[in-house]
């Protein structure tokens, strides 16, 4: 329940701050071209590769985008380079995640999370990966291995 009212309160405030296109060459070019049928901002937080973008550019051609050849490369372009993909990696915060949180996120067992938990309790927030090998019984390995994942 209390997510589902997160949610409508994000979205709700979601209109407010609208997402801006970063200042580059070829803005211009996408402004006019691209915001005919809809706002930038509907595409303006989103991340993807060149071949992403042609795609999603040839769809809105399809769509009745105009424009000529040369205003659709430098949407490309201007597109790829400064909206790339997302990184991929999803953080999880040891010493604020639930037990299940981290078992998921870091693939660590259910008893090697709730020992995170419990430590943590006891402990105080980690401030490293050496301090969260310190928890007894934990799979320090495992822990290396998602080590990418582990914001503190
Ligand atoms: C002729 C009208 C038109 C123009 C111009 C246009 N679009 Fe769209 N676009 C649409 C429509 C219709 C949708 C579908 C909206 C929906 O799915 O609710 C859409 C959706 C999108 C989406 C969301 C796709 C998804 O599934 O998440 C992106 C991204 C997008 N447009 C990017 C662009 C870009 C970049 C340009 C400039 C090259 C552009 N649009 C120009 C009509 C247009």
């Amino acid at each position: 329940m209390r997510f589902v009212i997160f949610l409508i309160l994000f979205s709700a405030l979601l209109p407010a701050q609208k997402a801006q296109l970063p200042d580059a060459a070829g803005k211009d070019t996408v402004m006019r071209v691209c915001a005919q049928c809809h706002g930038v901002e509907i595409f303006a937080t989103k991340g993807n590769t060149r071949d992403g973008w042609t795609e999603v550019v040839s769809q809105m051609i399809a769509r009745g985008a105009q424009g000529s050849d040369d205003d659709f490369a430098t949407i490309v372009d201007y597109l790829a380079t400064n909206l790339p993909p997302h990184s991929e990696v999803k953080k999880i915060n040891v010493n604020k995640a639930a037990a299940a949180e981290l078992s998921a996120g870091l693939q660590i067992s259910d008893k090697d999370a709730g020992a995170i938990v419990g430590y943590r309790k006891q402990n105080g927030d980690f401030k490293s990966m050496a301090d969260l090998k310190k928890v007894p019984g934990v799979d320090a390995a495992k822990l290396d291995s998602a080590k990418d994942k582990i914001a503190f």
